[in-house]
Order: C-alpha cells, then structure tokens, then sequence
C-alpha cells in the first residue's frame, strides 16, 4: 500500500497567484444528456475553494466516457459547465479549441474575466492514454503546479494522471487524500480472525484475485450475486440457467479448495423462470431446477452473511448479492446491509465502493451507514487490493 510523500496542504507553499492543473474525474452518468448523479463534481468542490482562497488560478482537466481519441461531440464536455459554476459559485471558461494548436498565454487570458477554465475532454486526444511525451509535456506548459483530485482514476498511466507529474511540482487533492486516509483502515487488519469482506456483481473474473487477497487476510469473505453462481458450478452444483462464467470454474475450483473454511456462499436463493414470468421462489441451493435462474440470495443465507458483518470490526463492501435492478431482487442485498447499520462494535469501521456499489448504496438508501464510501470504481478495486497505482505513485516523485 502506497503511503503518499506530500499532502495537499503543502501545496499551499506554491500555489500563490500560480497556475494549477487539477487532473478531476468528472465521469459522471449522463442519461438524455443530463447529469443525473453530480457527486463527482460535488466532491471536487472543496479543493476548488481552497485553491481560490490561495489565490491560484485553476485549469480544470478531466475525462468523460471513453471517446478513444476521437474528437466526438457525444462526449463534450460543454455538459458539465453550468453543474460546476452552480456548485462552486465561480464563472467557468469552456476552452473547446483543441490545446495541441494553442499557448499558455491563450488560455491564461481568460483568467482576466473567469475563475476557473475547463478544457475539453483530455480524451479527445489519442495521446492521453498512449501517455505520449510530447503532449504530456504540452499539457504541463500550460501551469505551475499539478494537483492529483482524481483518485478515481488513478489507477491509469495517461499523460494527465501520471505523465504531467514529471514536469510539474505536483500535490495530491483533498478528496484523494481522504481517500487513502480511509481506505488505508482496511491494511490494519493484521489478525487473520478479523475483518470481513462482502463481494457481489456479476463477473468473478474481475474480483478473484480480489477475492484470493481478503480470504488470505480476513476472517471471512461473502460472495452473492452471480458471481457466486460460478463458484457453485465449480463445486458441481446443479445451477440451471443461472448468470455464470464457465471459463472461470478451474480457478474457482481451486480457490475454494485453499480457502473453504474462509469463503461463505449462499447456501439458498431466489429463483425465478428464464421470462421472469412465475413467481419467485425460494430454494435451497442443491435443489435448484435446471429451468430456474438464480436472482437474490435466500433467507438462510441472508442470516448467514448478515450475522457476520453484525459481529467484524473492519467491513469491506463491494457490489450487490442479486439482480438489484430488478425489484423485488434487491432485498438479499438489503437485508445484509442492514448489519451495516445494526453493528454497534465500538471501532467498527465500514468501507465500500467499485462498480455498482454506489448505485445500490443510493437505491437502498444506505449510503450514509458506512464510515466512508469511495469514488473509486476499478481504481477502489485496485487500491483495495494493494496494486501500484500509476497516478498516486506519480506523485511521490
Ligand atoms: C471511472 O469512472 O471509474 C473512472 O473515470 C475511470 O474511467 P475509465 O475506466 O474509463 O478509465
């Protein structure tokens, strides 16, 4: 696990009356061309203010969707200035012209009349995630100070996350700091009797090396969702038309063997006809029909997993345990996430977030029962599991 050199105070020192690239993670859903989840800009807020108040004149970089470096006005940024001048208070530039044509005194003119400038989408250029030194050195240009607010994806080697740090003085942003402040909780757990970890979604092929490290370290690691459906093939398990991943059934096969005692999967399930039009029921996991499709996890295992995260210390949360999108087969996930609330361990401490986790913390309302939640999507699943991180590493040097 990376400790950072630099905190985003001491910036502060440098900042004065300079020019400042925040690298941000602006990604945000779009849905009939509306925002509808502004955390992420919401999020970055703080370290805005704080950089105004040090006098710094702000170029706000980030990406939207991935373009792949073509010049696709689907993914323009022009989207995002109106949400960010409601929620900084400040007046945006929108530089749209291409910065491969222009100098830093085209754009430092607009300071004259703006707070901040947003430039166009860094994806729009194919150099970005070829992390090319020629634009990274371009980009740098443009400022004095590199500040990293993009946690979020810091886990990608582009010109804007971990190649400007090589030319600019470069800090970490408040949101990126508190990020490894708490997420750094989870390597405490030193006792192998410690520690539970909930992971659920549908592709086990993303999380077994995840799910391989918290077995080794925790004391116990709930699998749900359809994820789980794969390990219970490995194991023989009659599945019927169930959401799996058949190529992965080796691994699973062996994973279980080395952990068996740590592992809990569910032990019954919601299951439903392939049309979804019979009446959902319950079953115990064995005796599943091979026309049922597996859709929640059942009552039995509920209490199961629910029991374990009523009595840990440390919880670590990732995706749903069924199809939450489809109501009622969200409820598995509800249930559990109840101990969440209902845990009254005096150092308890509860993190989650990667993937859908967010949008089922939001659905269920439970947002605010966890002691932190992350705006890492993959670059959560990556920290969590103690990788290298290009953008964080970057700023070490
Ligand atoms: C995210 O939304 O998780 C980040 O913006 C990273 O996006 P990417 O997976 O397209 O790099």
């Amino acid at each position: 696990m990376i400790t950072l050199k630099k905190k985003f105070s001491d910036s502060y020192n440098f900042v004065f009356n300079k020019t400042v690239m925040m690298r941000v993670d602006l990604n945000v859903p779009i849905n009939d061309d509306k925002i509808t989840d502004s955390t992420r800009i919401s999020k970055i807020v703080p370290t805005i203010l704080s950089l105004l108040e040090q006098k710094a004149k702000i170029i706000i970089v980030t990406h939207l969707g991935r373009p792949k470096g073509d010049w696709n006005e689907n993914f323009s940024l022009s989207i995002l200035v109106k949400e960010i001048e409601l929620l900084t208070e400040k007046k945006v530039l929108f530089f749209k012209n291409n910065i491969k044509n222009v100098k830093r005194q085209d754009i430092n003119e607009k300071f004259k009349d703006h707070d901040l400038i947003l430039l166009e989408n860094i994806r729009f250029y194919a150099e970005e995630e070829k992390n090319e030194e020629k634009f990274v050195k371009k980009l740098s240009s443009f400022a004095d100070i590199f500040i990293n607010e993009c946690f979020s994806c810091s886990h990608r080697a582009h010109a804007s996350i971990s190649g400007v740090p090589k030319f600019l003085p470069s800090f970490p942003g408040k949101l990126l700091e508190n990020e490894i402040l708490n997420l750094k909780n989870l390597f405490l757990v030193k006792n192998e009797n410690e520690g539970v970890a909930v992971f659920g979604g549908s592709k086990i092929s993303t999380k077994l090396k995840l799910i391989e490290f918290y077995a080794r370290r925790f004391s116990k690691v709930l699998v749900g969702g359809a994820m789980a459906n794969t390990v219970l093939y490995s194991k023989g398990i009659d599945i019927g038309i169930s959401l799996h991943e058949k190529r992965m059934s080796q691994f699973c096969d062996d994973l279980m063997k080395e952990y068996k005692e740590k592992i809990l999967l569910p032990i019954d399930a919601i299951v439903i006809d392939k049309k979804f039009k019979t009446a959902p029921k319950v079953k115990i996991i064995e005796k599943i029909d091979k026309n049922e499709m597996i859709v929640d996890i059942g009552p039995q295992s509920r209490m199961l997993f629910y029991n374990e995260v009523l009595k840990t210390n440390t919880l670590l949360w990732n995706g749903p345990l069924g199809l939450f999108e489809q109501k009622p087969f969200d409820e598995g996930t509800d249930f559990v996430l109840g101990a969440v609330r209902s845990n009254k361990n005096k150092n308890f401490f509860s993190v989650a977030g990667g993937g859908d986790t967010i949008a089922i913390l939001n659905q269920l309302n439970c947002f605010n029962d966890f002691s932190f939640v992350s705006t890492g999507g993959g670059a959560f699943l990556e920290f969590v599991q103690g990788s290298s991180m290009p953008g964080l590493t970057s700023l070490n040097h």
